[in-house]
C-alpha cells in the first residue's frame, strides 16, 4: 500500500515538475521547431532572406525594420511583438494579419508555439 502511495505521490510530481515546464515552453524543443521558420527567418542582425531577420523580435514592433520590404497589411497591423502577440499571429498567421505575405500556414499545437518561443526569447537578443 505504501509502494502505490510513493509511486502516486511520484507521478504527481512528475507530472506537476512536467507541467510547469510545458507553460514556460520548452527552448531545446523549440530550436526544432524553429526548422519550420528557418528556411526563410535568420536570427542575426541584418540579415533578411525570404522573411525579415527576427534578431530583437520582442523588442520591435511589426514592419519595423527600414531593410526589408514588408506587405502594406504587416505596415498597417500596429503590433507590438511580444510573446503573446506572436504566439497568436504563428498559431494563423492570416487570420491575425489578413493579407500579410508570409507564406505560412500556422503551428497548431499551443505546446509547440509555448517551446518555440522559449527559443526565441533565448536566442534573438
Ligand atoms: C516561407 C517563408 C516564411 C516562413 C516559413 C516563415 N516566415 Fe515569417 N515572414 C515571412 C515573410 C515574407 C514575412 C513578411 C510578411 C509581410 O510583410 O507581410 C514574415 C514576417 C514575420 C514576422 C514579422 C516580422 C516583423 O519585422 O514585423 C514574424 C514575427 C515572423 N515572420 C515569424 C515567423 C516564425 C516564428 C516562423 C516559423 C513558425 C515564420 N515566421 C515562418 C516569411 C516566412
Amino acid at each position: 500500500m505504501i509502494g502505490v502511495t510513493r509511486a502516486a505521490a511520484a507521478l504527481a510530481l512528475t507530472l506537476m515538475l512536467v507541467g510547469t515546464a510545458r507553460a514556460g515552453g520548452d527552448p531545446a524543443r523549440g530550436e526544432a521547431r524553429f526548422q519550420d521558420c528557418a528556411a526563410c527567418h535568420k536570427l542575426e542582425a541584418g540579415s533578411n532572406n525570404v522573411g525579415p531577420s527576427l534578431q530583437g523580435i520582442f523588442e520591435r514592433k511589426a514592419a519595423a525594420l527600414a531593410d526589408f520590404r514588408y506587405s502594406p497589411a504587416m505596415k498597417r497591423s500596429g503590433i507590438s511583438w511580444t510573446p503573446e502577440t506572436l504566439d497568436k499571429f504563428i498559431a494563423d498567421p492570416q487570420a491575425m494579419v489578413p493579407a500579410n505575405r508570409m507564406p505560412y500556414a500556422g503551428m497548431a499545437d499551443p505546446s509547440d508555439r509555448a517551446d518555440l518561443i522559449a527559443y526565441l526569447e533565448k536566442v534573438s537578443k
